[in-house]
């Protein structure tokens, strides 16, 4: 089968189209024929070794997090599934891959109004979203929320499910049309963080008590920021360092503690043991057509390493597939 590869950690090195066996489904697992592979930061910071998962794979490798298309096989102890069902899911050793094994524990049926490719950008954007706004911070109807870099895949996720709980959301773009995206998919307000603090648009907007929470998605650029953001007791969840930045930031200790800020951090592979209550949930909103993601461009395998060029410009909104 077709794949495509890692060979290097090393960006400047293109990943290259192979021919590799195809696999058989191991325990727990349904193998598919793809139809969309759903792109991740995560993809790009993996191979730049610039995140600790660098350390799980070995070149060469197929890179990859998440997939859709038609079951063709199941592995021993799957009974959910049928051959033949299209389905989404979390892959296993990789997505950009004409089969793809994915964790059934962790996959689900793709309603019919639904295309393949909003399939492939569901599992990593909206499980993360999910994770972060209603498992860790827990919001109430009428809590102010900060979403940093609503534009992009957890963001626009992020931005629907706040609504959808009745949040007010702020978001923080670098431009008008990601503004004006933004706003459609549902924010209260945006504030374009290259022209104006953040953290005193936010205060204004607060009228000076601060957000009650922030989703953080690029907390090396501005997690130090956040705290004089949020208000006394508020919380910050610490979802991403920020697409093809590096892993470190400085922040102040003591204005944590005298603001009582409550930090979360999250790692949506850490969830997906306890997904099939939260797919099921997930299902009846994607069938009636309430969760949207924008598929901002399509590539083919051909054209993988232009997609990842892509989503380093940041000028996508919402989700970039690669098609087989
Ligand atoms: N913890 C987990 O399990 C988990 C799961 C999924 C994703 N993540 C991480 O979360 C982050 C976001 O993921 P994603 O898929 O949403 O990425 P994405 O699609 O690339 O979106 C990132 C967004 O952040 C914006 N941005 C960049 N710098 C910013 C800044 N200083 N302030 C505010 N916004 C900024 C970008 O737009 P502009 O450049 O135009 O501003 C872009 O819209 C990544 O670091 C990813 O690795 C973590």
């Amino acid at each position: 089968m077709r794949v495509v590869r890692v060979h290097d950690f090393d960006l400047n090195l293109p990943m290259l189209i192979d021919e590799v066996p195809k696999p058989e489904p191991k325990e727990g697992e349904i193998l598919i024929k793809s139809q969309a592979v759903g792109l991740n930061p995560v993809d790009i910071a993996i191979r730049a070794a610039n995140h600790p998962y660098a350390k799980l794979v070995k070149p060469p490798y197929i890179p990859g997090a998440e997939a859709s298309g038609e079951i063709v096989e199941l592995g021993n102890g799957v009974s959910d599934f049928s051959v033949g069902e299209r389905v989404y899911g979390r892959a296993i050793d990789g997505a950009y891959s004409e089969f793809v094994r994915l964790d059934a524990r962790a996959s689900a049926v793709l309603p019919s109004s639904c295309s393949f490719e909003q399939g492939a950008s569901m599992t990593v954007a909206f499980y993360t979203a999910w994770n972060a706004l209603v498992i860790k911070a827990q919001v109430r109807p009428g809590e102010i929320v900060l979403i940093q870099g609503g534009a992009g895949g957890v963001g626009s996720a992020a931005i629907q499910l706040a609504k959808r709980l009745g949040c007010v959301v702020i978001t923080t773009v670098s431009s008008k049309e990601k503004s004006e995206f933004c706003r459609s998919i549902g924010a209260d307000y945006t504030i374009n963080y290259k022209e104006e603090d953040f953290v005193s648009k936010s205060l204004e907007i607060t009228n000076g008590k601060g957000v009650n929470t922030i989703v953080e998605l690029c907390a090396c650029d501005n997690f130090d920021k956040d705290i004089d953001a949020v208000c006394v007791d508020g919380q910050v969840i610490v979802v991403g360092t920020g697409t093809g930045k590096g892993p470190e930031t400085e922040f102040r200790v003591p204005a944590v503690m005298t603001k009582d800020v409550h930090i979360h951090g999250l790692a949506v592979i850490n969830l997906f043991p306890k997904m099939p209550e939260l797919i099921r949930r997930f299902s009846v909103l994607l069938g009636e057509g309430s969760l949207n993601m924008n598929i901002d461009k399509i590539f083919s395998f051909d054209e993988a390493n232009e997609s990842h060029e892509y989503i380093l410009e940041g000028k996508f909104l919402g989700k970039v597939i690669l098609v087989p």
